[in-house]
C-alpha cells in the first residue's frame, strides 16, 4: 500500500516536472487578436506586445513589408506597389491569409529566444462567434506556430483582467468598447449570464467623423486623421467643451490640399447617433436581466474596458443613462489580454469558450499584473481606476 502511494507520488512529480519542462520549452501566450489592435501577454513577463492589427504586403511578390505600427502609418499613404490590410472586421477574421501572417509575426516577436517548441496559446474571442469564424482564428493560430490553442470569451477575460471576482455569487457587468464591436456581458459564478454584441466600435465612429467632414465641410480626410480628430475632439457627452482642431485633407471643391477648423460640438453631433446606439444596446441588455441580477448590479455597477471606452464623457453618459455606477478600467485597452494571461497560469486548466465548469479557483488571481510594456498608463496594473462620480 505504502509503496503504491510512493510510486503515485513519484509519477505525479514526474508528470508535473515534464509539464513544467514542456512549458519552459514552449512558453505560454495569451493573445487578444482585435479589430484595431493585437496584444500579447507572456506568462511571467506581462504584456509584451501591443500593436495595431495591420499588415502591409509588396503586391508583386506578396512579401510582408511591414506589420503593426509601421504598417498602420502606411494606411492612406501607400504607393501602388504596396497593399495595406486590416485583416479583422467586426472582431472576426476577414482576410485569413493576412491574419495568419500577421499573427505569425506577432507570436514570433512575443516568444522568448529560449522557447524551442511552439507556444501554448490562449486566444480571446468574442462571446458570440460563428463556427466558421472560430475555426478561422484557430487555424490561423496553428499556422502561426502555436502548439496548442484554446479559447476564452473576451468579456470573461476582461472581467478577470480588471480584478472582478468572476466566481462570486454576485453579478458584475462588463462593457468592452473595441475598434469593431461593443461587447456587453453580465457574469456571475464563473459564467456569462448575458452577452450581446453591437457591431459599432471606434472604427465606425472614425468613419462617421470622416463622412461629416465630407458632407458638411467639403473636406476629404484619411482614416488616421479621422481617428486623431476623435481622440482630440470626440465626446459622448452633450456638454462637450468648445475646443477647436485644425484638420488637413483634400478640398472637394478645388481638389487641392486644404485645412478647416472643426469644433468639438460638430464632432459630438456627428458621432451622437452611434453613441445613442451604444446607450440603447446597454439599456436593452439591462432590461433583459433577471431581477436578482439587476439588484446585484445596483451594488457592483458596470466596468468599461476596450480602447473606445476612453471616449471622453462615455463613462459619465452611461452612468446617467443606466442609473448604475460606471467605472473605467485603469488600463482599458489591455484588460482582455491581462485577464487571459492570468488564466494561463501553470497547473490551471485552460478555460473553454464559455468557461463555466473548468475554471481555476479564485486564488489564481493573485495580482501578477506587471506590464512589460505599458501602453498608456505606466503606473496602472490593469485593475480598476477610481470610480467616476
Ligand atoms: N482616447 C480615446 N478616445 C476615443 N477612442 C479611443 C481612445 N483611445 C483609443 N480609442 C479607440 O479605441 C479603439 C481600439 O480599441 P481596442 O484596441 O480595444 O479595439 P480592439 O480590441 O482591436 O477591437 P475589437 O475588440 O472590437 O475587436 C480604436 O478605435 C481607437 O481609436
Ligand atoms: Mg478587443
Amino acid at each position: 500500500m505504502r509503496s503504491r502511494t510512493q510510486s503515485e507520488k513519484r509519477m505525479r512529480a514526474w508528470i508535473s516536472a515534464s509539464q513544467r519542462l514542456h512549458l519552459a520549452m514552449a512558453g505560454e501566450l495569451a493573445v487578444d487578436l482585435g479589430t484595431a489592435n493585437t496584444r500579447v501577454y507572456a506568462v511571467g513577463r506581462g504584456v509584451v506586445l501591443n500593436e495595431p492589427s495591420v499588415i502591409a504586403f509588396n503586391k508583386s511578390q506578396g512579401r510582408v513589408v511591414a506589420v503593426g505600427r509601421q504598417a498602420k502609418m502606411m494606411i492612406g499613404r501607400e504607393p501602388s506597389s504596396i497593399r495595406v490590410v486590416c485583416p479583422l472586421r467586426d472582431g472576426v477574421i476577414a482576410d485569413f491569409d493576412a491574419a495568419e501572417k500577421m499573427l505569425s509575426h506577432f507570436i514570433r516577436r512575443a516568444r522568448t529566444k529560449r522557447a524551442i517548441l511552439g507556444p501554448r496559446v490562449l486566444l480571446c474571442v468574442p462571446s458570440k462567434i460563428s463556427h466558421v469564424a472560430h475555426r478561422a482564428v484557430e487555424d490561423a493560430a496553428y499556422l502561426a506556430g502555436a502548439s496548442q490553442v484554446s479559447f476564452v470569451a473576451e468579456p470573461f477575460a476582461a472581467a478577470v483582467g480588471v480584478g472582478l471576482d468572476v466566481w462570486a455569487a454576485h453579478a458584475a457587468m462588463i462593457v468592452n468598447v473595441g475598434g469593431g464591436t461593443v461587447n456587453i456581458a453580465v457574469l456571475s459564478l464563473g459564467g456569462l449570464i448575458h452577452t450581446s454584441t453591437l457591431r459599432v466600435g471606434g472604427t465606425e465612429i472614425d468613419e462617421a467623423i470622416a463622412q461629416y467632414l465630407h458632407q458638411e465641410r467639403g473636406l476629404a480626410v484619411g482614416k488616421q486623421t479621422a481617428e486623431a480628430i476623435k481622440h482630440w475632439l470626440g465626446s459622448a457627452d452633450c456638454e462637450a467643451d468648445g475646443c477647436m482642431f485644425e484638420v488637413g485633407g483634400q478640398s472637394l471643391t478645388t481638389r487641392l490640399p486644404s485645412r478647416v477648423e472643426v469644433s468639438s460640438a460638430e464632432v459630438q453631433a456627428a458621432i451622437e447617433p452611434l453613441v445613442q446606439k451604444i446607450m440603447r444596446s446597454v439599456r436593452e441588455s439591462l432590461e433583459e436581466l433577471p431581477p436578482e441580477v439587476a439588484a446585484d448590479l445596483i451594488e457592483s455597477g458596470m466596468v468599461l474596458t476596450g480602447g473606445g471606452a476612453q471616449l471622453l464623457g462615455l463613462t459619465e453618459r452611461l452612468g446617467r443613462e443606466s442609473g448604475l455606477e460606471v467605472r473605467l478600467a485603469a488600463n482599458p485597452e489591455c484588460a482582455v489580454v491581462v485577464g487571459a494571461g492570468l488564466l494561463l497560469r501553470p497547473d490551471v486548466p485552460v478555460p473553454e469558450l464559455l468557461p463555466e465548469a473548468k475554471l481555476p479557483a479564485p486564488d489564481v488571481l493573485a495580482p501578477d499584473l506587471g506590464f512589460a510594456e505599458a501602453p498608456n498608463n505606466s503606473s496602472s496594473s490593469g485593475l480598476l481606476a477610481a470610480p467616476h462620480a
